[in-house]
């Protein structure tokens, strides 16, 4: 396994992989690996013959700078974890080999980028496909995986492969939980004990909701969820969302749409997880 920081080192790598007929697979992740990041490489190595990670927390997705801050930072530990699980690639550039001038891009995602997590954290969207466009533009990959944790993240990544009329496809993968349920984040590292011990409240809210689907409306049952997540210690409910998989306008009823998720973002203390699961 290489490590590469510079731009210009990697690209003529992967120029080579190129001319060699080799294909490329392609994991964007900010580190502090854990299993569900390890399972996209995996599903990449099944499916390509060169698999690159990158490594890069990108300054401009945050609009919270104590969330920045905070971010675990374990650069040596993840290339341990990539190594033994058979990556060809890590490119880890610093924020100045990135961002060498001020940011210009805007994008444009339309209703996609107005609920939810865009409506929540502004900037936010336009961050990540800034970083995404231009890690694919150095990587060139054939395929690039993305997880349904972030399911929206995937909905915008592919609308910006779409508009940008990129060569590339774009796979999502499920989440992968703790034995609890939790979804895997490397943001769980922050929570306290205490907090650990309530957080799979989450997904079980989450299969609550699917249980109840088609018994109560959703008025009612948005209401529940929330007030049950609420009188958690700690918990702070941000949105719950039950929305159309394809377009992820919320629903008012459950025969609206084929295609229904419902989605979760709270805060725990400081620290801000989200989750979602397939309903309909
Ligand atoms: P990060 O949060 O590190 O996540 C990298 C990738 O891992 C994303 O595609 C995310 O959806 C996926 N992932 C995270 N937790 C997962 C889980 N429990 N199961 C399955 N997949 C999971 O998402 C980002 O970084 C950034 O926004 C990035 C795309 C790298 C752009 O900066």
């Amino acid at each position: 396994m290489i490590v590469y920081t510079s731009i210009k080192d990697i690209q003529s790598a992967i120029r080579q992989h190129r001319a060699d007929g080799h294909s490329i697979g392609f994991v964007p992740t900010m580190g502090a690996l854990h299993r569900g990041h390890i399972s996209l490489l995996e599903q990449s190595i099944k499916e390509n013959d060169i698999n690159i990670v990158s490594i890069f927390i990108n300054p401009i997705q945050f609009n919270n700078k104590q969330d920045l801050e905070k971010y675990p930072r374990t650069l040596e530990d993840d290339c341990k974890k990539l190594e033994e699980a058979g990556c060809s690639i890590v490119f880890a550039p610093s924020a100045g080999e990135m961002y060498p001038e001020e940011v210009k891009e805007h994008y444009d995602f339309g209703q996609l980028e107005k609920v939810m997590e865009g409506e929540h954290r502004s900037g936010h969207f336009n961050g990540v496909a800034v970083v995404v466009k231009r890690l694919f533009d150095i990587c060139m990959p054939n395929k690039a995986y993305f997880g349904e944790k972030d399911f929206q993240q995937l909905a915008i990544i592919k609308a910006l492969v779409e508009q940008e009329n990129m060569p590339l496809e774009i796979i999502g993968c499920p989440i992968i939980r703790e034995e609890d349920g939790l979804a895997m984040s490397s943001r769980n590292v922050r929570l306290s004990p205490e907090e650990r011990s309530i957080a799979p409240e989450i997904f079980k809210s989450l299969n609550w909701i699917r249980q109840q689907a088609g018994e109560r409306s959703i008025g009612e049952i948005l209401i529940l969820a929330e007030e049950k997540l609420n009188a958690m210690p700690g918990m702070k409910v941000e949105y719950i969302c039950i929305a159309d998989e394809d377009t992820l306008m919320p629903v008012q009823s459950w025969d609206e749409a084929d295609n229904i998720r419902a989605f979760i973002a709270l805060f725990m203390g400081d620290v801000r997880l989200i989750d979602n699961l397939k309903i309909k």
